[in-house]
């Protein structure tokens, strides 16, 4: 089957999956929208309120300046992928749960198994450590090379964090511009950071326990998460 009707295939299961709680909060499953033959795929956290009420993922003002950083490395939005690790907005735009991670991590592996992408760009710490593991921090991550599984992940900060920390607006629009010459030409084996060096045995997690340890820190609107809610360290 072509690569399309699959990824279709797919976003209609995830249009009605009911295999954790977040499906019962949600108005609409936000399953990703770009090519299906993406050489790029952004990956983020989860939907916020905007996404919920639309399905798609990154319309709202974390989307608006994602738009604008893709804008400034020349890429089109059509021309990649855009998902995020849970498909269903968490209540209030908490971080999501470790269970529900796993429970919704089957649909991200399929969406990366079927585009096959060059270059995942984990957007955010939840990302980052759901896609690479538990022990990476994005303030150390950031804009550095890790290959898995023959794909190349270059982390970035979620772009709402920006949005609440307004030294991450620089940061960010410098990061994208190492982004773009990165992805313009081929990455050197010295570049690529040894993800068993950073990686140790993941821990066993309480299901219930948030998949970030600010935890406790309350987002303070509506769009995505404020300062805490998003997993920036
Ligand atoms: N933040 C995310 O992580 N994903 C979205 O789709 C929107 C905001
Ligand atoms: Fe299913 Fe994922 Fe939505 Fe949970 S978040 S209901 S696993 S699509």
């Amino acid at each position: 089957m072509e690569k399309l009707n699959i990824l279709n295939e797919l976003a209609d299961e995830i249009k009605t999956c009911p295999k954790c709680r977040l499906a019962e909060t949600r108005t609409h499953a936000v399953p990703g929208e770009g090519s299906a033959s993406a050489r790029i795929m952004f990956v983020g956290e989860g939907p916020g309120e905007n996404e919920d009420k639309t399905g798609r993922p990154f319309i709202g003002q974390a989307g608006k300046f994602l738009n604008g950083l893709l804008e400034k490395a020349g890429i089109s939005r059509d021309d990649v992928f855009i998902t995020n690790i849970v498909k269903c907005r968490p209540p209030a735009n908490r971080v999501p749960l470790a269970d529900e991670v796993e429970a919704c991590s089957d649909y991200l592996m399929a969406q990366i198994a079927v585009i096959e992408p060059k270059f995942v760009i984990p957007l955010g710490g939840s990302s980052l450590k759901t896609l690479l593991g538990p022990d990476l921090k994005i303030t150390q991550a950031r804009c550095k090379v890790f290959r898995k599984s023959g794909i190349l992940y270059i982390p970035l900060y979620h772009p709402a964090a920006a949005l609440h920390r307004s030294a991450l607006v620089e940061t960010l629009q410098a990061d994208i511009l190492v982004l773009k010459e990165m992805l313009s030409r081929d990455i050197r084996e010295d570049e690529i950071t040894d993800l068993s060096a950073v990686v140790t045995k993941p821990k066993a997690k309480a299901a219930s326990e948030p998949q970030d340890e600010k935890k406790d820190e309350k987002k303070k609107d509506d769009d995505k998460p404020a300062d805490g809610t998003l997993s920036l360290f």
